[in-house]
Order: structure tokens, then sequence, then C-alpha cells
């Protein structure tokens, strides 16, 4: 690859943000899209593209402007089949047009991973109407979690408890869909003592490697609070690169991965997988000498990562919007970096809706407890301020 590339990314978000700051000190030249003009890491780069990232003929559109060398996805509402197309054109696509076409729906990689690949998750079926839920979920056994195959962040996503709720989140799970397809995974709850991230990265030219794993904490299916490294046993750890290493290494291609797996026990059960940064991985911003944005970057670019080091027990706190404005401001950031060890990223997000993520709080310490406490007070002396 002649460096410097040009990377179109697709998605503008808070991870968008801070993967153009990583290509971009590597020489990079960033064309960043989005369905709104202003998004976070349009901010940062060269050029900026508003467009509907789920219409084939904008996304053509865009491509053939910009003749980018490669493609990265940073969000899941995108018309993925047409990047099988834009692969076949020579154009790189991050990590590869399998990957991302795999991950956008749940089904498709559950599929892969339970019934091709063989690997442990939860029990699972899909149901494209309310009768079809209440069999499967009875089927299953109570309670189930209930997801819209098209979705993240929670969204549409409920636990349902007995069969008398479930008309309401079949409901729930149809208003919070994605795409064009009314169909949910029911799956069986797992009662999990933990659960983990494993960023793994897929390099062109050496072994996968893997990043200490990152504990988190999610609540609406939304993440709170993550930190590294967790505890593991070194059973459960060798499982897990395992299971990481094999899907990874189906779906192909070069980049960083962020693996989503429960734990219970020695017992690891495969839940997800990011085909890109984690939005728990954002406490490698503090963690680690190379964040997952940079090795993200080196990854696709080809790039050596001869050391991959932890700088000690950190974590990470989201701060959330609690109602719509059109403007913010923030309080309180001075407060919050008062303390050694703490760090902040404010996304710059122009507009605020309930539990919209907005920034998130960084922090260090000699361990872990200290540095979820440390997290958790400076995103909690962060005050965001609303204007109508
Ligand atoms: N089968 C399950 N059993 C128990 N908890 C679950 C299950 N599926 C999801 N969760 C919880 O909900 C969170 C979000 O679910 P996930 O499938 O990762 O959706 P998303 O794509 O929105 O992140 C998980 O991180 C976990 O805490
Ligand atoms: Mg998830």
């Amino acid at each position: 690859m002649k460096l410097p590339a040009r990377i179109l990314l697709l998605g503008s978000g808070e991870l968008g943000k801070e993967f153009v700051i990583s290509a971009k000190r590597l020489g990079c030249y960033v064309i960043a899209c989005d369905s709104y003009s202003g998004a976070p890491a349009q901010q940062m780069a060269d050029e900026h593209e508003t467009l509907d990232m789920l219409d084939e003929d904008s996304l053509r559109h865009v491509v053939s402007k910009h003749r980018p060398d490669i493609i990265v996805p940073e969000i899941e509402a995108i018309r993925t089949e047409i990047l099988n197309e834009f692969e076949d054109s020579g154009i790189q696509v991050v990590p590869s047009a399998r990957a991302v076409n795999y991950t956008m729906n749940r089904d498709k990689i559950r599929d892969l991973v339970s019934v091709e690949l063989g690997i442990r998750t939860a029990s699972f079926g899909y149901a494209e109407s309310l009768a079809e839920c209440v069999d499967t979920a009875s089927l299953i056994g109570y309670p189930v979690v209930m997801k819209p195959v098209m979705s993240s962040s929670g969204k549409g996503q409920s636990v349902v408890h007995s069969q008398s709720e479930i008309a309401k989140d079949w409901e729930y799970a149809c208003s919070g869909m994605r795409g064009d397809r009314q169909r949910v995974i029911i799956e069986e709850f797992i009662d999990f003592e933990y659960e983990i991230t494993l960023l793994t990265v897929c390099q062109k030219n050496g072994e996968v490697l893997f990043c200490a794993p990152i504990g988190h904490r999610q609540e609406r299916g939304d993440y709170q609070e993550s930190w590294q490294p967790t505890y593991m046993t070194g059973e459960a750890l060798l499982q897990a690169q395992r299971i990481a290493e094999k899907v990874t290494s189906n779906l192909g291609g070069a980049g960083l991965f962020g693996v989503e797996m429960f734990i219970k026990g020695d017992e690891v059960i495969f839940s997800e997988l990011s085909p890109r940064p984690h939005d728990t991985g954002m406490v490698t911003l503090i963690s680690q000498n190379l964040s997952e944005f940079d090795l993200h970057a080196r990854a696709v670019l080809g790039l050596p990562i001869p050391q991959l080091e932890i700088y000690g027990p950190s974590a990470s706190h989201v701060v959330l919007a609690n109602r719509h404005a059109r403007q913010v401001a923030y309080e309180g950031i001075e407060e919050a970096l008062k303390v050694p060890g703490v760090d902040i990223r404010v996304f710059g997000k122009p507009t605020a809706r309930p539990y919209r993520r907005m920034a998130v709080c960084l922090a260090r310490a000699n361990t872990l407890e200290d540095a979820r406490a440390k997290a958790d007070s400076a995103s909690k002396a962060v005050t965001i301020v609303y204007t109508d």
C-alpha cells in the first residue's frame, strides 16, 4: 500500500472520530461520511459528505467522487451488499466485505458462529410474528432476551420474563428495528458472572494479537462503564482467545474486532462481535501504548505492531444526555480533570437526546476499583447544559 492512503469513513460518531485522529497521525487523507453534517469524525477529517448510507446510489456516488484506497465502515447501518462490489473493484474494505456483511445482521453472524463453526452461544431462535415469538420463547424457556436482528446499542432489545409480557416486547422490538426486515432473535437469558470484550487484531502480515480483556457493565443494552484488564482465569482467557481467533479468521481481512463474550466459571459463551473498534474499548484511550483506534489504523494500513503494552488498571465511564436539546455546553470538566490520572473525551455532538452518549471519562489508577471510582466520579462531575 502506498502511504498516505485515501480513506472513506462510513459513519462519523465518536469511534470514527478517534479513528480519524489515529489515521491522520499516520498521514492519511480522510473523507468522513454521516447522515448529518457536523458529526464528530467530520470535524477531524479532510473532507466530509452527508448522505444516507443505506442508499446504494448515494454510496456509489461518493465512492466514485472520492476514489478511496480504503473504505472503513464505522456503523452497521450501511447498505453492505454493495461493499462486495467495491471490494471487487480493488478497494480495500475494512476489515473485509464478508466480515461487514455477516456482522450487520444478528442472524447471519449467529448462524455462522453457532451452526457452522460450532461455537457455544446462548440457545436461540428467530421469529417474524408475535405467534412465532410465543412458540420460540416457550421452546427456549423464560426468561429470554429479544432483539431485532438489525439493531445496535440495545435498541428494541428487552428481557421477556413470561408469555404475558411478550406482545409488548415484540411491539418494542418492531419499533427499534432498522432496515426492512421484521425479524427478531430470541435468546436464552445467560446468567453470566461477567461479560468481556476481547479486542482482537487481525494483521496483514503477522499473527493475531489480543488486547487484555475488557470488562463492562451495560444498562438498557447500552454500555455504561468498562475497565481493563478484567480478571479471568487462565483457562477462560485461553478459550476466549481461541474463539475470537476462530471467528475473526473465518470472517477475514485486516483490522481490529471487538469480540463480546459471556463468562460463567471457565465456560466462555460467544455473544456477538464488531468488525471495528468497540465502544467499551474506549478505555484503551488511556490504558495502552496503542489505543484500539491506533491498532485498527495500523492493521488496516498493514503497518507493524511490534509492541502492545497495557499501562495498568484503567476504566472508562460514559456521560449521557438526559433530554432533547439543539445545543449543548459542558460544565464541571475543570472539576473532573483535577484528579490525577483522569482524562476526558468530549465527542462534540451538536445536539442532545435522552441517553445520547456525549463524552467519556477515562481514568488510570493502581487498582481497578480506584480506576472505576475515578472514572465514575469524573462522569458525575461533568454536567451538560442544554439549550433549546
Ligand atoms: N442472551 C443474553 N443473556 C444475558 N444478557 C444478554 C444476552 N444478550 C444480551 N445481553 C446483555 O445485553 C447487552 C447488549 O446485547 P448485545 O447482543 O451485545 O446487543 P448490541 O448489539 O445492542 O450491543 C449485552 O452486552 C449483555 O449485557
Ligand atoms: Mg453488544
